[in-house]
Parts: C-alpha cells; structure tokens; sequence
C-alpha cells in the first residue's frame, strides 16, 4: 500500500521584515504571489484534501487568493513560531498515518521534483524526519545545520540563538522537511520557547527527536537557488530576477527573439508564437497570447490581450484586455484598454487612445484621436484630434461610425451620435445630429476674410 502523505504550509507569519501591509506570502515574484508557487508544486505530491496551508495574518486575503485550489485552512490565533503554526494543525492531523511534509510559504522556487524527492528519500529510510539543507555563501539569517559524528542532523541553530562557532557553519535549513506523522504529534509538545525571541522554533524538533532515539537525516542539495527563502524586498527582487529569466528563456526556446531579455518582463500566464520579436523593456502580462511573426516594441506593456499574427506594436504603447487581430499595427505611444477591438490591418497610430471600441478592418486612426464607446465600420478614416466625446457626466453615450467614412482633422462627434457610410465630416466640424450615408457634414464657422487687415494695423501702430 502507498504511504498517506500529508503536506503542511506554513504561511501564518507577519512577514515583519517585508515592511508591508500586505501579508509576505500574497507578495509576488514572477507575476505570481508567493504562495501560489509553493501551493501549486505540493498539489503535485498530494491531493488537494491532503494539502494544508497555515494561515494567521491576513488569513481571509491568503484563503481568498487560493480561492479555487481546493486546499485546506488551519488557522494559527497567533503568530508564536514555526513550531507553534505546525502545533495548531494537531487536531486536524494528528490522527493521520504516513508521511507529513512540511514546508514554508515563502520558499517559492521549490521543485515538485525535489518535493518528491524527499518523500522518496524519508520513505526509503528508517529516520523520523529528512530535512533538505544546502550550502550558501552567506548563511546570515538562515537556520545553521549541526551534523553529528555519521553525518546526521543533531540539530538546527537559529541565527539569533546560535554561537559565533554555530554560525559559522555554511550549511542551512531550507525549512523543507518530511516528518513520519506520528513520531511527530509525538513530540511537537516538548518544543518550548526558550530562545532569545521567545519563540516555538519548529527546527528544535531535530534536538527533541534526537534525545528520543531518532536520527533526523539531510538531504543537501548542491543548487541552492530551489530553497531561497524570502524575508525581505531584496530577496524578493533576488527570486523575481531568476523568475523571470527562466519565463524569457522559455520564450526563446520556443522561437521568440528578446533583444535585452534581462529588461523584459513575461508573465507566467503568457503565450508567444515564434518569430515575434520582443524590443528592449516590453513587458507582456497577465493572460497575454501574441500570434507568431509579431513585433513588440520597445517600453509598451501589454495586458491580458490578444493579438493575431503579424501585428506590429511600436514603441511606448498600452494596450489592456484588447483584441487585435493579424496585420494590425498600433502605436508609437497608443492607448487601447477596456475591450478594444481592432479588425484585420487597421492602423492605430501615434497619441490615439481607444477604449470600448470597436474598430473595422483597414480603418485608420493616426494620430492624436479619443475614441470612445464607438463601433467603427471597415476602411474609415479618423483624422487627426478627432474627438468622441463618449461622456455626458453622467452616462456614456456610443457613436457609430459607417464604412468608408472619412473623419476630418479635429472633428468633435458628440454622442449618441451616428457619422453614415461613406460620408464626409469637414475638418474641424462639431457634430451634434446624424449624418446619413454619402452626405457632407459640415458644421464650423464660415472663415471671415479681411483684405489688407495686418497692414492697416501696424500703420495704426506707428502713427
Ligand atoms: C525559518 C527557519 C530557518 C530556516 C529558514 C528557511 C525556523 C525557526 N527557522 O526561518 O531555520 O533556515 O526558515 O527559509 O523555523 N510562520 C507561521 N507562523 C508563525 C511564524 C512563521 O506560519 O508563527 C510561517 C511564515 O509565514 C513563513 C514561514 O513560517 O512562511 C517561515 O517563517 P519565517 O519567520 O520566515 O522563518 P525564518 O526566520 O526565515
Ligand atoms: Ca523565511
């Protein structure tokens, strides 16, 4: 029969050294919270009835960003420790046979490989516990492992507890272990907070199960990026740099060329076809799906958006939960947002901001436009500062543009307001009625004209 493994993720804490108001574990590296990651690698060893996340400071915003995961709650009333979070799981699990995996919720980088392999390496043994331990450069802050004379773990010292001798060691605690269930509800209770912070310290387990008869064994592991744990906005920084690394290297492995991939930001959630290229500091996010033959430009964030293959996005350009489709191109310094549509190769240019709209295949708005709430038919042209003006201060109002119609510069369209196919607005007119199909719209002032007007005024002047 298999061995019941149980996963516990403590994810309780203040977070204190993060300086936020925000719990640690909700912080994000890579586009995604911390959390999620260490959550996501234990549903991969245990089902989602067996996995249990400790949670005590902002408990409700933890539980709600797992909201879907199908994970279990405990909740720990106050923070007193390590050891004291695992403590308040007792009554759940303490009945539970097998194994129980323990691990930190801001250890993101952890592998399901590795995961597993610990549980393979405790199963195989006859230890009470397995911890995985590695070697860093500089051990300050971390738990230091204490071996004995065969090479098991005799204990785990604390930085605030531990001698200048102790904290020399190189070796550390990941704070990854895997317990055999009983032996530890047998002996958590002996963990006290005798320690300079006064706290229940989880890595006392290992004296305790020491002094019981039990060896505590390591698994080190030679790559220590894996069991990074964050404490403060540097690490975070740290975890977030090599978070992003791997997402712009899998991008190019699947055929996508980053120029300065070191500047560019993708998240998790983002599908790239190949031969797009991406420009120096683009940063694609959320549920992004960019097309194959593509080009991202330089500095332009785009946000849960879909673009079809070859659009091109110049430089500087916002584009936010929009569809675009092939052939179109955007930008420089655009803004789409808010379910813009833009048909097969239209052209959005320079300072043109299009929000709700929908706008038809081969229309063109190139520069300096707002174009709101509108639905605009096929090969229309929007000249320069054409302006809808979508808003009355209390509600927002369409206008409807038909194909082939031709907008001309600086042309007001108050909504609700419908421009028909194939007509004409004049230049700098304010439309306030509608314009039927194959019309001229004409609505400004008659230029005044007066002949030889400057002259007369500066011999007014000199007189
Ligand atoms: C811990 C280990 C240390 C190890 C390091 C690895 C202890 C005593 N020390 O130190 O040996 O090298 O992790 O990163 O375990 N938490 C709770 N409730 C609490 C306190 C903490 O749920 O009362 C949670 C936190 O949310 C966090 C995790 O436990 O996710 C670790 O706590 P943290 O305070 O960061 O421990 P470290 O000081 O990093
Ligand atoms: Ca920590």
């Amino acid at each position: 029969m298999e061995t019941p493994i149980t996963v516990v993720i403590l994810a309780a804490g203040l977070g204190t050294r993060m300086k936020s108001k925000r719990a640690k574990v909700l912080h994000e590296a890579g586009g995604v919270p911390l959390i999620e990651r260490v959550v996501s690698a234990a549903l991969e060893i245990a089902a989602p009835e067996n996995v249990f996340l400790v949670v005590g400071h902002q408990a409700e915003q933890v539980e709600a960003a797992l909201a879907g995961r199908g994970v279990q709650f405990v909740l720990q009333k106050e923070q007193r420790g390590t050891g004291d979070a695992l403590m308040a799981c007792r009554e759940r699990l303490a009945r539970r046979p097998g194994l129980l995996a323990a691990l930190y919720g801001d250890c993101p980088l952890l592998s399901a490989a590795t995961l597993r392999r610990l549980v393979a390496v405790q199963q195989q043994s006859a230890a009470a516990a397995t911890v995985i331990t590695t070697t860093v450069a500089d051990p300050t802050g971390y738990g230091r492992v204490l071996r004995d004379g065969v090479g098991n773990v005799r204990a785990i010292v604390e930085q605030k507890a531990g001698t200048p001798e102790q904290l020399a060691v190189p070796e550390i605690n990941s704070g990854i272990y895997c317990f055999r269930a009983e032996l530890l509800w047998k002996h958590i209770d002996q963990i006290r907070p005798d320690n300079p912070a006064g706290e229940y310290y989880l890595t006392d387990i290992v004296e305790i199960l020491g002094r019981a008869g039990w060896t505590v064994q390591p698994l080190l592991l030679d790559d220590s990026t894996e069991v990074l744990g964050i404490n403060t906005r540097v690490e975070l920084s740290v975890v977030d740099r090599i978070l992003r690394e791997r997402r712009t290297q899998q991008a190019m492995l699947d055929g996508v060329t980053i120029e300065k991939p070191e500047t560019v930001t993708i998240d998790a959630g983002v599908v790239i076809g190949p031969d797009t290229i991406v420009e120096p500091f683009a940063r694609i996010l959320g549920r992004t799906a960019i097309g194959e033959n593509c080009r991202v430009g330089a500095c332009s964030i785009l946000r849960d958006s879909r673009l079809g293959d070859g659009v091109e996005v110049a430089p500087f350009t916002m584009v936010d939960s929009c569809e675009l489709e092939a052939g179109v191109r955007v930008g420089p310094y655009a803004r789409l947002r808010m379910g813009a549509h833009i048909e097969t190769g239209a052209v959005v240019g320079n300072f043109v901001e299009i929000k709700k709209s929908r706008l038809g295949a081969k229309s063109k708005s190139q520069h300096l436009a707002y174009l709101g709430d509108s639905t605009i038919g096929q090969g229309v042209n929007v000249g320069a500062g054409t302006i809808t003006c979508n808003y009355d201060g209390e509600r927002k109002h369409p206008t409807i543009i038909g194909d082939g119609a031709f907008i001309g510069s600086n042309s007001t369209l108050v909504a609700p307001v419908e421009i028909g196919a194939r007509s004409y607005v004049a230049a700098g007119t304010v439309i306030t009625e509608n314009v039927p199909a194959n019309a001229l719209a004409l609505g400004r002032a008659r230029q005044v004209l007066k002949e030889e007007w400057a002259k007369k005024r500066r011999a007014s002047k000199a007189e």
